[in-house]
């Protein structure tokens, strides 16, 4: 598949009016990474995530047509009830990158309104799902304007532009399971969007996420350049023929139900993200000594009972502990007991798969 989701200009035949869009994303944590990108925001190898359902972002977008073209779309945008010129500037540069994808950009001027519902400085990752939101709405405008019903291509180009923002939020306008790069298993997951994962045991279906606040500092290398530096680190050939032969087997053992295998693949490939940071060059290390003792406290706790739960590792020192629906009630009360004494002032945020973005009145609260 090529880069082919160019858009067309307001049609001249269509009523077009000033309107209102908005939409709440979620975040989702990666459980195969993507980790290492080139060209237009490509990735080196495939990634498989889920969507999460309690972290997400609110987005509104307020739109007036003007008569005359210009060679983008004005832009103003407030985060928390706050105008926010550092996210206006980077807003208004993801639009003018996409005009070619919604030629209706050089028509119109915009109000941006957003808000996320975990705290900024959580130390939680809010590109995923504000990207997201975000061509979630541009989407839906240019279907608006050309008088398009939501179709099932609506999804692929939202994931397409999503993905231009920032990759990891390519994943984010779908429910449950979604792979986002090519891969041996199937033509019809490609790198230019992501697609659902469709064959799920029952067992993977409900899957919690607890995420350990363990610092919400900022992290001392953000995303953008740990990608960079997989350009030049020694391992990266063999991480990308790694990720895309742990991706193939998740997919297999997320339709065949093995809990255990899940999570053998789920923590070493948690573990060789952060192993490619300790050996890039400069080397950097994210995770904190309260990360490790969360880690060895949940291999323990699983040892010693045979409770299937596991964690993973984002770009950063948070841990997220992750377990089947069915063990809740004792996998909390180990998360509660055990492991909330590791986090900074106790901080988490209980989270679980999600039902996938949703279309939201704008009359609510934005
Ligand atoms: O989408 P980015 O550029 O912020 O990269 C995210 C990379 C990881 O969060 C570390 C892994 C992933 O696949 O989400």
């Amino acid at each position: 598949m090529s880069d082919n989701f160019i858009g067309k200009p307001i049609p001249k035949n269509v009523e077009t009016r000033d309107g209102v869009v908005a939409w709440r994303s979620p975040s989702n944590i990666a459980l195969i990474k993507y980790w290492g990108k080139h060209g237009r925001q490509l990735p080196r190898n495939p990634s498989l995530s889920f969507s999460l359902s309690n972290a997400h972002t609110d987005t509104q977008v307020s739109y007036t047509i003007r008569e005359e073209s210009q060679e983008t779309a004005s832009v103003s945008f407030s985060f928390e009830g706050k105008k926010n010129a550092a996210f206006e500037a980077r807003i208004q540069k993801f639009l003018d990158s996409i005009v070619t994808n919604f030629p209706y950009l050089k028509n119109v001027d915009l109000d941006i309104k957003s808000q996320n519902s975990f705290p900024h400085s959580s130390g939680i990752a809010s590109s995923a799902s504000s990207m997201s939101a975000l061509a979630l709405c541009l989407t839906d405008i240019e279907y608006e304007l050309s008088g398009k019903a939501t179709d099932a291509s609506f999804f692929l180009k939202a994931s397409y532009i999503s993905r231009l923002g920032s990759g990891s939020a390519s994943r984010s306008v779908y429910k449950d399971f979604c792979v986002w790069g090519e891969t041996s298993l199937d033509e019809k997951y490609v790198d230019e969007y992501a697609v659902p994962l469709d064959k799920v045991h029952p067992v993977f279906e409900a899957l919690h996420d607890d995420i350990l606040i363990v610092s919400s500092v900022e992290k001392s290398v953000s995303s953008t350049a740990g990608h960079k530096l997989m350009e030049d680190n020694p391992y990266a050939d063999i991480r990308y023929a790694e990720a895309r032969r742990k991706l193939v087997a998740l997919a297999g053992i997320i339709e065949q139900g093995q809990v255990s295998a899940f999570g053998k693949i789920v923590e070493e490939e948690a573990l060789s993200l952060h192993a490619l940071m300790m050996c890039s060059d400069p080397s950097y290390v994210l995770i904190e000594p309260a990360s490790l003792e969360i880690i060895n406290e949940i291999r323990k706790f699983r040892k010693e009972t045979g409770t299937p739960i596991f964690f993973t590792l984002d770009a950063g020192p948070n841990v997220h502990v992750i377990y089947p629906d069915s063990v809740q009630k004792k996998a909390r009360e180990f998360v509660e007991s055990k492991l909330l004494i590791h986090c900074e002032d106790g901080r988490h945020i209980f989270d679980r798969m999600g039902d996938g973005p949703q279309k939201i009145s704008y009359k609510n609260k934005i």
